[in-house]
Formats: C-alpha cells, structure tokens, sequence
C-alpha cells in the first residue's frame, strides 16, 4: 500500500471509507460500446454505434469502437486487476446486438456465453456485478424499424429486458434500466451528434415518450422475473444556477433543469412529465394513450445519480423552445476538465439533496462520477494530480450530503479503464487505468492507487 498522505490532496480532510457506512456500495463503471471491441464477433449484429462510426466525420479523427479496449478478449486481466484494486463492484452494460443480432427474435449463443463468461469470472472474483441493460447501443436494424421513436420499441425492449433477466438473473442481483435518457435521446434524435444521427423534434418528442415507457416497463418485466433483484435506472444531473438572480435568467434556469434534471425522473415518479415548465415539450401529449400515466410508473429500488458539472444559465431571446443558454466555464474564469465541464464539487452535493425531496425515491446510488483530464504517461507512471482532486473533493461532497440524511448508499467512478468517448473520441481519458490503445498496455494511474488505497483502508 502506498502512503495515503502522499496521495492526499492538500487541504482535504482525510476521506475514510468507513465513514461512509459499511454497507456503501464501492464500484467502477464501464459501458459495452466503450470497452469491448469485438464489433464483429461471430454472429454479432450492427449497432447504432457501429453504424454511426463508419460514417466520416461523425466522430473525432474519425474513431470507432471497433477494437476499443479489447475487453471482450481482455476481461480476465481486466478483472484480475480490478480484484488487485480491490474494487467490490462492476458496473458494465449488455450490448443488444451481441445477444440479439437483430434485436428481436434470433438470439446469439456466442453472445449468451460471452456475458455468461464474464459474470461468473466476476462472481469467482468476488467482485459484484451490476448491469445496464441499455447504455446507448441500439440494434441497427431496431433503428432501421424506427428506433426509439417508434412505439414497437416498448415490446422490443420488453423482449430484450425478459430474456437479459431470464438468462443472467441467476447470477446478477443489481440491475440498471437506462442509462442516461436525456442524453441518448437529445443527442441522438434532437442535435444528432450521437448515433443514430437524427435531428429535430419529430424524432426527439416521441423518443422521449417512448423511451420513458421502456424505462418503466424494463423495470417491471425484471422485478416480474427476479422479484428480489435490486432494480434501478439511471439519469444524467447537474446542478444549475443562474447567471444572475434576475428573473428572466432564474426562470430559464428552472427550464433548463426540467429538461436536464427532471424530464424523465419525475414520470416514473409518478408525477407525469414536467410540462409546466416546459411548454415546448407539450407536443409530447400527441404520443401519449390514455394509459399511459400509469405506464410510465415504476417504483425503483434505486435512481442512479450520474454527475459531472454544473450548469449556469442566462436567458436567450434567439434560442428556440428553451429560451436559454449555457454559459461555458471559460466565459465564468473557473476550472474546467477536458470535455470543457467546470469542476464544481459542490454540485453533487446539492443534487443528492435535491432528489432527496421526492418521497418516492427509496435510495440514490451515484453510478457515474470522473473526469477526463490530459494524462502523461512517464517512467511507467501516470500522476493524474486533477483526477485525483477531482474525485476527493467530489467524494468529500458526496460524504457532506450523506452526513446530513441524503439516502446516497454508493458510488461508482466513470471509468475503470480509458475508453471510446462517443462523439469525442478517444482523446479524453477517463480511466483509473490508462490503456495505451497500440498495445492495449494497461497501467493504473495514481487515481487508481489513491482509490485502491482507499478502498482497502478497513479500520479507522
Ligand atoms: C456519461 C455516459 C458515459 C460516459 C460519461 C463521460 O454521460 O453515461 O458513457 O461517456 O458520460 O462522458
């Protein structure tokens, strides 16, 4: 073990795991496009991801996904050295079209064996696993059929939800539904810089509702299926402030965290969508049957908090619909990371408060939280000082809200390897362990020893 106060970030107090419970779930997390590789193994089928990547221009220095980390090759390494870092949780995604190449239908015994593989390598490991069953990977000819603004999706994703959970249920207890609603659906069907590439409210409005739908009914099929299974979805958060405490720039702060915070917690919640907030968004009542209410409902065991930012808001005249925009930390003098996100620690703390008020969520798990920063591999050795105040001083926040009775009961840092950042490439790196994609040399970073470190300080 090295010595933790070499690695202690001045002026933090000592973080101590113990304070955070001994039942605090401890983990990292990855997601299958980002790691596997393996893009055409057997009888895998296309995704969105794949398809999307091979058009040029797409993606930063038009990079892909297919060799990635090689983890569908790697993944006994990969684990062994996570086991060496004593982290107790994994959490990855199932991609689709490895187990359904079609989305529907035909299933993939190669695919069935590969994650059959890698559970039981985790389990022999001790480590626990947690699955998404849906981190943006779309089977391409799902998208072909309409994708997730077509209906029919609710009974494609109920198809893929019954099988997952009859296949793996034995074996995996924690189960995510989505990840990240908000940003596959904007960035995929409204802005069109993640696949599948389509833009505009035709395809965004009825993807949300559909997506909502699944996002409820997955939850149902697995607790149908594994009525003991720990059942959660995830969203993507940030706190927003406005720039200003004028009126016309506090009201499209409060827009903003509706679509950003509130558009797809809130009906699962049971509290419909917020169309009070978001008048623009009340086309969505066109897609909606008269049951409809009443599916998008689903009590979950745990909403996972994913977190990266924060935003600040000034009101627009020119932008449409939302009427706001996001003012970028450059503009603000305040620090910022490699995907241009303001390190604001704080931020997670007053989220964690935030969903703290909805009576109906039963316990928070932050399932992503990280930073991408530029890391510098020398003598062997990465020393990501930026990471490594990033994740105390988040985690010191994280810790802060606990203290004061928000029901947070764990956390995962985005990521445990340096991954395929959708749209950005491979340039930011996000790793506690540095992967040189030449020779897929994994080296773990002084993050990742800080957080060995403390992962295994077991007594005060
Ligand atoms: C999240 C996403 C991850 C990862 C991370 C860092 O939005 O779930 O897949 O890319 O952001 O950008």
């Amino acid at each position: 073990m090295i010595d933790n106060s070499t690695a202690q970030v001045q002026d933090q107090p000592v973080l101590n795991r113990l304070d955070f419970g001994k039942d605090f779930d401890w983990g990292v997390a990855t997601a299958a496009y980002q790691i596997e590789g393996a893009h055409d193994t057997a009888d895998k089928g296309a995704s969105i991801w794949d398809v999307f990547t091979g058009k040029r221009g797409k993606v930063k220095q038009n990079h892909h996904g297919k060799i990635a980390c090689d983890f569908f090759n790697r993944y006994p390494d990969d684990l062994m050295l996570m086991q060496e870092m004593a982290i107790p949780n994994f959490r990855f995604s199932l991609s689709w079209s490895r187990l359904m190449p079609t989305g529907t239908g035909k299933i993939s015994q190669q695919g069935i064996d590969y994650y059959n593989r890698l559970i039981d390598h985790c389990l022999e490991l001790g480590i626990t696993p947690w699955v998404t069953l849906y981190h943006w990977d779309l089977p391409h000819e799902l998208e072909k059929r309409g994708g997730w603004p077509n209906r029919d999706i609710v009974s494609w994703f109920g198809e893929y939800t019954a099988f997952c959970a009859n296949t793996f249920g034995d074996r995996v207890n924690n189960w995510m539904v989505l990840n990240e609603p908000m940003v596959f659906t904007g960035a995929g069907y409204f802005l069109g810089v993640h696949a599948p590439g389509r833009r505009g409210f035709g395809s965004f409005i009825p993807a949300v509702h559909h997506t909502a739908l699944c996002q409820a009914e997955g939850g149902r099929i697995l607790k149908s299926i594994l009525p003991h299974a720990e059942v959660g979805t995830t969203i993507s958060c940030s706190h927003i402030e406005p720039i200003r405490q004028r009126e016309k720039d506090i009201k499209a702060a409060h827009r903003v965290d509706a679509l950003l915070n509130r558009l797809f917690l809130e009906p699962a919640l049971g509290l419909g969508y917020p169309l009070d907030d978001l008048k623009f968004m009340r086309r969505i009542e066109k897609y909606m049957k008269p049951d409809d209410e009443a599916l998008l409902q689903f009590d979950f065991d745990f909403i996972g908090i994913q977190n990266y930012t924060r935003e600040v808001v000034k009101y627009s005249f020119w932008t449409p619909f939302l009427q706001a925009n996001l003012v970028p930390p450059k503009k603000r003098n305040v620090p910022y990371t490699l995907m241009n996100w303001e390190v604001y620690p704080e931020g997670i703390y007053h989220l964690l408060h935030k969903y703290s008020q909805y009576k109906n969520i039963k316990k928070m798990i932050v399932t992503e939280n990280g930073a991408a920063f530029p890391d510098e591999l020398k003598d062997g050795q990465i020393n990501d000082e930026q990471r490594l105040d990033f994740l105390q001083r988040y985690l010191q926040q994280v810790l802060r809200a606990k203290q004061e009775g928000a029901n947070v009961q764990g956390y995962f840092v985005w990521s445990f390897l340096d991954n395929f950042e959708w749209a950005e490439g491979y340039d930011p790196r996000f790793g506690l362990v540095h992967v040189d994609y030449e020779t897929q040399q994994r080296t773990i970073k002084d993050s990742g020893i800080w957080y060995r470190d403390f992962l295994m300080y077991r007594s005060k």
